[in-house]
């Protein structure tokens, strides 16, 4: 870019802190960004990690899911059901026909677990 010489000492000033200031409110930008996305990110890992193994039993031992590598046949593949959110949570909250209710997980794990199934299969 051309610097604005003829301008004396305070001309350039003005434009250094101009530039300083974009530069920052970019910085703040790309900052908020990427947190959100690595919260998206984190709660879709955690989500998988409930539905192979956290879970007692895990839901990949009876569901095909084929975001979370599983291919259990004991219940409906949820990849054709693509149940919503509010499904999957009802399904955790009382158990339905031989599935266990999952009262053990917190309600916040049944939710991250609600999201991640209806995201994966894009219920929602
Ligand atoms: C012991 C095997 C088993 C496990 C473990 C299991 N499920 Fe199920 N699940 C089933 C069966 C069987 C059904 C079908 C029940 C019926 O409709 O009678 C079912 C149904 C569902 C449904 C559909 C509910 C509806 O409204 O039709 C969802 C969603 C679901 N399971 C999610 C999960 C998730 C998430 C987990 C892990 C936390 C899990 N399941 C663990 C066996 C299991």
């Amino acid at each position: 870019m051309d610097f604005p010489r003829n301008q004396g000492y305070g001309g350039l000033m003005q434009v250094n802190r101009k530039l300083t200031l974009t530069a920052h409110t970019l910085l703040v930008c790309a900052g908020f960004f990427a947190s959100t996305v690595h919260a998206a990110d984190a709660n879709l890992e955690a989500g998988r990690m409930l539905f192979t193994k956290d879970a007692k039993p895990a839901c990949a031992i009876c569901h095909t899911l084929a975001d979370a590598g599983a291919m259990g046949e004991i219940g409906p593949s949820l990849d054709d059901l693509k149940p919503d959110e509010a499904r999957v949570l009802q399904a955790l909250k009382t158990g339905i026909g031989q599935m266990p209710a999952f009262t053990s997980l917190t309600e916040e794990q049944r939710q991250i677990l609600a999201k991640y199934v209806a995201q994966v299969t894009k219920a929602h």
